[in-house]
């Protein structure tokens, strides 16, 4: 099998996925591969743009709905200016987040939207990674962890508890869902065993 070149790191907030995803990038460039380092929302100019609106504010700001059109429209920009560029140069992708997030906060959290939310990655996004690290962990540690960093940009964070728990099952099911693509990593351990752990897939 060829190498993956496209691989996204998910979970819920908090749940180490910055942390991983940086290691494992500096990991696969000291092996000598050309990396890209990108994040979701945002990953280029007009996706940062679009990832102000949908992080900050209340919680109500925006509908399930409004949001699943944001985060495409995001994600369009993000594939076109910088994700499939890359990858056509021959570069490695690494994506914190990716069209995943989207099935489970919007598809799954306020309300069945799944369809609405497939429908749209197909007719605007049409891609899946070739490799998934879900970061699997206890929600009220992360929650911790996540809302401890006060970044501004917790409007996430700030639905709670219960919603970071719906989240969990959320990225479980996935996981389930496509094995081929998937791995579930134990993200309650320290960051040199996780990291070590996902090394073993470069
Ligand atoms: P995410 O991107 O999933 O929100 P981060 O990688 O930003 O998660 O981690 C959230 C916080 O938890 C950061 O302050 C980070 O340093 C810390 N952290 C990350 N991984 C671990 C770990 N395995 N154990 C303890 N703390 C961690
Ligand atoms: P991120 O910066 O990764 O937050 P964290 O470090 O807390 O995990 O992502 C920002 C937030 O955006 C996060 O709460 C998840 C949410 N999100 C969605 O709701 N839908 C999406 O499609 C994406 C990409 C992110």
């Amino acid at each position: 099998m060829s190498k993956p070149r496209f691989i996204t790191f998910e979970g819920i907030d908090g749940s180490g996925k910055s942390t991983q995803s940086r290691r494992f990038a500096a990991y696969l460039e000291s092996k000598g591969a050309d990396i890209v380092l990108t994040r979701e929302p945002g990953g280029s100019p007009g996706a940062e743009e679009i990832r102000q609106l949908v992080l900050t504010g209340d919680p109500d700001r925006w509908s399930p709905e409004t949001e699943i059109l944001l985060f495409t429209a995001a994600r369009r920009d993000h594939l076109e200016k910088t994700i499939e560029p890359a990858l056509a140069a021959g570069k490695t992708v690494i994506s914190d987040r990716f069209a995943d997030s989207t099935r489970v906060y919007q598809g799954a959290t306020r309300g069945d939207l799944r369809g609405m939310v497939d429908t749209l990655h197909r007719l605007m996004i049409g891609r899946e990674p070739d490799l998934t690290f879900i970061i699997d962990m206890d929600p009220a540690t992360a929650l911790e962890r996540g809302l401890a960093r006060k970044s501004g940009e917790d409007r996430f964070e700030d639905f709670g508890l219960g919603f970071q728990e719906t989240l969990r099952h959320g990225f479980l099911a996935l996981a389930h869902a496509y094995p081929q693509r998937c791995i579930l990593i134990d993200g309650n351990r320290t960051p040199d065993q996780i990291a070590s752990e996902i090394a073993a897939y470069a």
